[in-house]
């Protein structure tokens, strides 16, 4: 969950990227105006969890694993990284048998995190203990979020503990909390789509997007 050799098998998006043109992609029409950029695609986001499910086979495999999805904005991520592994478990000779469990935690209004941390649901994780873990998130911005469902988690004394999470931001605030198998490391812009919300809105875009400024007006509450 922190800083090691890990960090140098992450795709790391710098911060002049500017994006594809939206009109390169297609997206639904009720979201124009609202978006800045197309930022990952979902082909390659894709693409890239089909590699993070092999580096996780090669890690955890062949050892029963309880998979955590941390919703609501990790659930697309879950499924198709457990699609994948999935599919490695019939195609290879490892297999890793899993079960598929849910937490939902919230702590954003519109663009802000705040202090205010809530675990909704599933606040009895005993069924963790001496297990071996995978939390799976869609976002690690500040890192506060992972920091206190990791603290949740431990009190349940599972065997093992691995972190998978789909994109880390380059803040200066981060907690430290890095995980184990990162999709992309991105520049600090708020994005949307493939299940990430800005206040409910954008879940069904499938690519990562920069949401605009009049964007982030019209759906402000
Ligand atoms: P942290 O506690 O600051 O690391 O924030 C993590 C949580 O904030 C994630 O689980 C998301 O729900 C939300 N979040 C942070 N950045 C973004 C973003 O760019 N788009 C959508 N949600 C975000």
């Amino acid at each position: 969950m922190y800083f090691d050799l890990n960090y140098y098998m992450i795709c790391k998006i710098n911060d002049d990227w500017p994006g594809y043109s939206l009109d390169l992609f297609n997206y639904p029409k009720h979201y124009s105006g609202d978006l800045e950029c197309v930022y990952i695609p979902h082909g390659v986001i894709m693409d890239r969890t089909e590699r993070l499910a092999r580096n996780i086979m090669d890690d955890l495999g062949d050892h029963d694993t309880v998979v955590l999805c941390v919703l609501k904005a990790g659930y697309q991520f879950c499924a198709d990284l457990v699609e994948r592994i999935k599919a490695l478990s019939r195609n290879s000779d490892h297999t890793l048998p899993m079960s598929v469990n849910f937490i939902r935690l919230k702590s954003y209004v519109n663009d802000q995190s705040t202090e205010d941390l809530h675990i909704i649901g599933a606040e009895d994780l005993s069924f963790l203990t001496g297990k071996n873990v995978l939390i799976v998130e869609a976002i690690v911005d500040t890192g506060k979020t992972m920091t206190t469902l990791l603290k949740h988690v431990e009190a349940f004394r599972p065997k093992m503990i691995k972190v998978a999470g789909l994109l880390v931001k380059r803040v200066p605030n981060n907690s430290g909390c890095f995980p184990d198998y990162v999709g992309f490391e991105i520049p600090n812009h708020f994005v949307v789509g493939y299940a990430l919300d800005y206040n409910e809105y954008f879940r069904d875009l499938n690519h990562i997007c920069v949401i605009s400024e009049s964007g982030k007006l019209k759906y402000k509450v």
